[in-house]
């Protein structure tokens, strides 16, 4: 179980004046992806990096980038994104107007199709597409900025998604961010989460020895 665990960082508690050389330091400390936190200024009231960036940042790592669009509407930069190198592109369902249509373009472009609930999103909006999908990302902070407090209330949301994708015997990822620590991972893997995103703690726990807090997250 726990070696089927992956730890994908958030790049948003990296130092951007120099993201490249951060990427390559979690290559190297044993990251299995790279989160890459999308946001528009609209669809959250933050506003990181877009698909230039990404671009640029492609060569430094053969890893899985894994890219979490909180941008609103979301169809016409899911092509960008794709050619800048996202890997899996994670959209929010209520950043478009008809998810077929957005699950049907990123898959056209080849990449992992991921949808994200937010805390208070309903299992609802996504219960008919959960089989032709690749992810469930299920925020546990409201989506906009790093280093926020987990919300314990979103376990039930991923037992029960956990639930549905092993009675359906899919093959659906489940990843869980926002608020990650040593000590909620736990809860959040025996709540079904294979993926942990982790911003803060992997960037600022123990004076910054990623290599050390990717390892705990996972073996913990
Ligand atoms: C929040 C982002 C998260 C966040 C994770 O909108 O989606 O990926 O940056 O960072 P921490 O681990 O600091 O909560
Ligand atoms: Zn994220």
């Amino acid at each position: 179980m726990t070696s089927s665990i992956k730890i994908s960082p958030s790049i948003l508690s990296a130092d951007f004046s120099k993201l490249g050389a951060e990427i390559v330091s979690l290559d190297k400390a044993g990251a299995d992806y790279i989160h890459v936190d999308v946001m528009d200024g609209h669809f959250v009231p933050n506003i990181t990096i877009g698909p230039e960036v990404i671009k640029k940042l492609r060569p430094f790592t053969k890893k899985t980038f894994d890219v979490h669009l909180m941008i609103s509407p979301v169809d016409k930069y899911i092509e960008q994104f794709a050619e800048a190198g996202a890997d899996i592109i994670t959209f929010h369902p209520e950043a478009t107007n008809n998810i077929s249509d957005t699950i049907n373009l990123i898959k056209k472009q080849n990449k992992k199709v991921g949808i994200s609930l937010k805390p208070k999103s309903s299992i609802d909006l996504i219960r008919d597409y959960i089989s032709k999908i690749d992810l469930i990302l299920i925020m546990s902070v409201e989506p906009g900025f790093g280093g926020q407090k987990f919300m314990p209330e979103v376990v039930g949301k991923l037992k029960e998604i956990k639930k549905i994708i092993s009675e359906k015997k899919l093959n659906v990822d489940l990843e869980i961010d926002g608020g990650i620590n040593f000590e909620n991972c736990k809860l959040a893997k025996e709540a079904g989460a294979n993926i942990l995103v982790s911003g803060s703690t992997i960037f600022k726990e123990n004076k910054g020895n990623l290599k050390k807090n990717i390892s705990l997250l996972r073996s913990n």
